[in-house]
């Protein structure tokens, strides 16, 4: 159990109204921080006023990004109590994270405490409007001050909040995406399931290109083969061909073990549907697709929720899905994924934890 010590802002922010939020664009008024130092462990966990932190030019993450992430998110149902949605799910993963990066884990009891007590703590700033909520940003940074390449002896564990709404401009309609064969975000052994943010600077080239031709992310491809589909980078990815809902799995440890992506298999099983976790080339897509048999494609991510895709672009051959439209998979995983998050319905799945 953590020996929390609180000091108050002396002053607070104005709160963005809900209709401009976007997302990570705006910042509550305290953070979460604890320091941890060879020897002694992870120490001194607070919360204080949001603010600049200072760090030695020398840290070493700045270096060689030895750092990592999670997202999740806080939510107002309508009585007012505020809730989150499987965080056991994504500390799980910060840990693993933490252990492909030779960062000292966070004990989860102690990483859960933290990340209620600062939701709490900033209850007001939860969102009330439909769709919106309040992101969680726990991660943690090598502080020590050294240019040798060797895992840190220090780092900071900080948690920040930011009240959002959607991740895509349009909300729930469909996005456009470029099928990427030029760049690749991963190899097989390198840091593809971990959620470090080298794997998104990583990104940044391919999804500028993109986006100067009007799309919105790049489809990932495997970095050996160029043939299997991995992920969009900012969600997971899945594909419904002749009824079944196909995803890439994880066996080759180049995607992001994603919690909405294993929410949505395991909604998907438990609705009756035909689920296949396995790899899928882009030939398979582009052949269902000529044949009229891929109906729906659909990114899952917590940022993201679900997002439906409307086009693939393959280097200039277009392939639009379902009339540019979401499809009834998605329709259906949205509706029932934002009631258990938003408390609208009872959660028979145990994946809600209340914060007050
Ligand atoms: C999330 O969905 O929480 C993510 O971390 C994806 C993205 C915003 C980088």
């Amino acid at each position: 159990m953590l020996d929390i010590k609180i000091t108050a802002a002396l002053t607070k922010k104005e709160k963005p109204a809900d209709n401009i939020l976007g997302f990570g664009r705006y910042f509550t008024d305290h953070m979460f921080v604890m320091d941890y130092d060879l020897g002694e462990g992870w120490h001194d966990p607070r919360i204080i006023p949001y603010g600049p932190i200072a760090l030695d030019p020398s840290a070493m993450v700045f270096h060689y990004a030895q750092e990592l992430f999670e997202g999740l998110k806080a939510y107002r149902c309508e009585d007012g109590h505020i809730q989150l949605f499987r965080p056991d799910k994504n500390i799980e993963r910060m840990n693993n994270t933490c252990r492909r990066m030779c960062v000292p884990e966070v004990p989860a009891d102690d990483a859960l405490q933290a990340i209620k007590a600062l939701v709490d703590y900033e209850k007001d700033w939860v969102p009330h409007s439909e769709g919106t909520s309040l992101y969680i940003r726990p991660f943690i940074i090598a502080t020590e001050p050294q240019l040798g390449v060797h895992p840190s002896k220090k780092y900071q564990f900080i948690i920040i909040l930011s009240p959002v709404g959607s991740y895509y401009a349009g909300g729930l309609d469909p996005v456009k995406i470029c099928i990427e064969r030029k760049y690749v975000r991963c190899v097989k052994g390198g840091t593809g399931e971990a959620k470090v943010g080298g794997n998104y600077a990583a990104s940044l080239l391919g999804q500028k290109e993109a986006e100067a031709r009007g799309y919105a992310q790049v489809l990932w491809l495997d970095g050996i083969e160029r043939k299997y589909i991995d992920e969009v980078g900012a969600m997971n990815v899945f594909f419904v061909i002749d009824k079944t809902v196909i995803t890439p799995s994880l066996a080759d440890g180049n995607i992001l073990p994603g919690v909405t992506r294993r929410s949505c298999i395991e909604l998907l099983k438990k609705w009756g549907y035909n689920v296949e976790e396995r790899k899928i080339s882009i030939d398979e897509v582009i052949e269902a697709h000529k044949n009229g048999k891929l109906t729906e494609s659909f990114g899952t991510g917590t940022a993201a929720v679900i997002s439906p895709v409307g086009e693939y672009n393959d280097n200039g051959n277009v392939m639009i899905i379902n009339d540019g439209k979401i499809g009834p998979v998605s329709q259906k995983l949205y509706d029932n994924l934002t009631a258990l998050q938003w408390g609208k319905i009872e959660d028979d799945m145990g994946w809600i934890v209340k914060v007050n």
